[in-house]
């Protein structure tokens, strides 16, 4: 019966009972995917929590910052989710309560065992790579992170008919790039669209939410002396932060629109600000006072040199230094956030949920009323 059901349509995906929008319904027949269908891929329910989307995703990185907020955008229309990890299995029980008893399923993998990549989406018809590192250590450069795993990924994902891949690329990508980060992202990308030419390659800016490591570390900068060092003071920086929650949900509208394969997407917020007037906005937020004051360059790379020294998380990184201080790309060629449907959020909007914690007793609950709106540019 389930069988019959699934042939009638090319794809489970098209079953999805909360995503019957006419696109959906009127898009032609996408890969069949040549596997014994599970009854997991079976649509049912009215399409909340506990009924089933018809989505199977494995989501790589889930342990991560942006992780938490698809896993939890999946499990609300009913996904079932797995989720490999290489980190004990209690780091990341807190993912758990966001999909429905028995829909989200832990799996140890290790990057670099092909077979365990291979079980982690033998059920699957998603697959979502959200693998990343801010940093480079001893066993994983960023070419490992930002190349070679996600190759892996793609391959065993096409051999094994997954209908969609997601990857999860940088706006910035760029192979001349100063950033070593941002030069693996780009050649990832070409990696990724080899091995899988229907993947869907996202490319967000920055991404700001409450466990970000971009608001929370210009924020944190405090601790280090009453100012922040800037190069150039940040005015030759122009960024154009999106807010992550924005980007889990493209995420998700990108699984249940058919027409979404192989096409790349640029991810950045409504609004263009001088680093430098971002930052005084973060600290105009959290209530506290804000001093910037020039960096060089080569004294910055030098200060997060020590900073690399940790052998644990390192707080920032002369890649960082880099990666913070390039101009956000504009892409108007690519489709972006309104094309799938959503319209992002501003700094000013959702700044607050990131920044409260940064601010005394005193002014924990002040309004915003009296902040003045960062300066925006449009170039
Ligand atoms: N954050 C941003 O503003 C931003 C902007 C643009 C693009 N991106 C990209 O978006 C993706 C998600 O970002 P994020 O901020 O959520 O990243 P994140 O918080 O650093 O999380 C990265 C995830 O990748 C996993 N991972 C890293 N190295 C691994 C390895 N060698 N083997 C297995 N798992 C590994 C981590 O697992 P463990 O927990 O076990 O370490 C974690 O689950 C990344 O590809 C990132 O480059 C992020």
């Amino acid at each position: 019966m389930c069988f019959t059901i699934y042939h009638l349509f090319s794809s489970p995906l098209l079953l999805y009972t909360g995503a019957c929008s006419p696109v959906v319904l009127a898009a032609g027949p996408v890969a069949v995917q040549h596997r014994q269908i599970h009854h997991a891929l079976i649509p049912k329910g009215k399409g909340g929590r506990s009924s089933s989307s018809g989505i199977a995703a494995t989501v790589f990185g889930a342990s991560g910052f942006l992780g938490r907020y698809v896993v939890n955008r999946l499990g609300r229309i009913g996904s079932q989710i797995v989720i490999p990890h290489r980190c004990d299995q209690y780091d990341v029980m807190y993912l758990r309560p966001m999909g429905d008893l028995g829909q989200i399923i832990f799996m140890e993998w290790d990057a670099r065992d092909k077979e365990s990549i291979k079980r982690a989406i033998a059920h699957s018809n998603v697959v979502i790579n959200l693998v990343g590192r801010e940093w480079e250590t001893s066993n994983y450069k960023f070419e490992d992170v930002f190349v070679t795993i996600p190759q892996q990924i793609a391959k065993a994902s096409r051999e094994a008919g997954v209908t969609k891949f997601i990857h999860m690329s940088h706006l910035n990508a760029d192979i001349r790039s100063p950033s070593k980060y941002l030069r693996n992202k780009a050649v990832g990308e070409i990696a990724v669209r080899d091995e899988f030419p229907d993947a869907i390659i996202m490319k967000p800016s920055e991404f700001f939410g409450r466990e970000d490591r971009f608001f929370n570390h210009f924020a944190n900068m405090r601790w280090f002396g009453k100012a922040v060092p800037l190069i150039a003071m940040g005015k030759k920086t122009v960024k154009q932060p999106c807010h992550v929650v924005d980007v889990a949900k493209a995420i998700v509208n990108a699984i249940k629109d058919p027409d979404t394969n192989g096409k790349t997407y640029a991810l950045v917020g409504p609004n263009r600000y001088l680093l430098h007037d971002l930052v005084e906005y973060v600290y105009a937020v959290a209530c506290r006072p804000f001093v910037a004051y020039p960096m060089p360059r080569p004294l910055y790379h030098l200060a997060a040199r020590i900073f690399e020294m940790n052998p644990f998380d390192p707080w920032t990184t002369r890649d960082k230094v880099d990666r913070f201080h390039t101009t956000d790309m504009k892409y108007p060629g690519l489709p972006g956030f309104e094309d799938l449907g959503i319209t992002p959020s501003s700094v000013e909007q959702k700044a607050i949920e990131v920044l409260r914690r940064h601010r005394r007793f005193r002014f924990l609950e002040a309004e915003l009323g009296e902040t003045k709106p960062a300066k925006t540019v449009t170039y």
